[in-house]
């Protein structure tokens, strides 16, 4: 760097939509004979920082399978992928597991960052910019489950999206095989896909992952509600509330609720919303696939299978899909 100059990120857009579209949508899933809560409502400033703590779980063993893949495999990984990358991170928090492999790779272009939660996302890309100077740093804050486009322009070899921490799973099939549409579109022909997706495994396993004895998952599907309460005006009482998590083998996923202990009202803006003794609030879905499952769900959207590491335990995976080239 000249005279000290640091870099920092080449643009920052927002396509996050309107505080009455978030209203809309959670009014509407409380009218529903199913309640539901969005699950991206999870993650406000208390909610990331228990997400954080999640990750730390001795029972969550997600997050430490992956970090331990991405750093086992990033000379392997980034062979594949090959020089002058543009990385696009879908959901990229913090930015920092990506980093092994932006070490790994011969002459990373850049780096598109794209995230819901706006402050974050600007302090995160920054920090990025500021240690990889030669990468040109784009920050893009959107809801990447709806669409929004990328900044165009860049040139590379290959455009290589990464979507990690098994977020995939939070989608149902038909949703997630749109989503990794997308996604396709974006990286275009020849371009790439790195994907971190939880497998499917001993039930007690995944069981113990979201009901963990600390706790801690527990305060993070309740905070939910202080959420709501802070952000639309709702008078949810956490104490009302109990959480709930179970597999689902059927549906081959994890389900959280959110389980009223007794009959009563809440007020949401204008709207009140009964729930009677064990009315249930549906606030997650987490889909655990087999591997060929997963496969098959990419090939909808365009990608062929390149490369797959998963640990000795079967437990997770990160997977390596490619457009091809024409
Ligand atoms: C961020 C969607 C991967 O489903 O495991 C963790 C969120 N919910 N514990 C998951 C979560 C409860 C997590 N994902």
């Amino acid at each position: 760097m000249v005279g000290g100059m640091k870099s920092s990120i080449v643009s920052f857009r927002d396509y996050l939509p309107k505080k009455d579209a978030f209203t809309t949508e959670l009014i509407f899933g409380l009218s529903q004979a199913d309640k539901s809560i969005p699950c991206k409502y999870f993650y406000d400033e208390r909610g990331s920082e228990l997400f954080d703590q999640i990750c730390n779980l001795p029972e969550y063993y997600l997050t430490r399978t992956e970090e331990f893949l991405l750093q086992e495999k990033a000379a392997e990984i980034a062979e594949l992928l090959g020089p002058e990358v543009l990385i696009i991170e879908y959901g990229c928090g913090s930015i920092q597991k990506v980093r092994v492999i932006i070490d790994s790779l011969r002459n990373p272009v850049g780096y598109i960052a794209v995230d819901i939660s706006p402050e974050h996302l600007r302090i995160a890309a920054e920090k990025l910019a500021q240690d990889y100077p030669s990468m040109e740093v784009h920050a893009i804050c959107a809801d990447f489950s709806n669409s929004f486009k990328l900044p165009r322009g860049l040139t590379r070899q290959r455009c290589v999206g990464f979507f990690l921490g098994s977020t995939i799973g939070n989608f149902g099939y038909k949703h997630a095989a749109k989503l990794l549409s997308q996604i396709a579109a974006h990286v275009g022909p020849g371009g790439g896909l790195v994907i971190g997706v939880d497998l499917k495994k001993d039930e007690s396993v995944l069981f113990d992952a979201y009901n963990d004895a600390s706790g801690i998952t527990a305060e993070f599907n309740l905070n939910l509600l202080s959420h709501i309460n802070s952000q639309f005006g709702a008078t949810f009482d956490l104490n009302d509330f109990e959480h709930e998590a179970r597999y689902n083998c059927v549906e081959g996923r994890i389900e959280m609720y959110l389980v009223s202990r007794r009959a009563h009202s809440v007020r949401v803006g204008e709207n009140l919303f009964y729930f009677a003794e064990n009315e249930k609030i549906h606030t997650e879905n987490s889909y655990k696939y087999d591997i060929t499952e997963f496969q098959a769900l990419a090939a909808e959207a365009g990608f062929l299978i390149r490369g797959m590491w998963s640990d000795s335990n079967d437990l997770y995976s990160i997977q390596y899909f490619q457009r091809p080239s024409f």
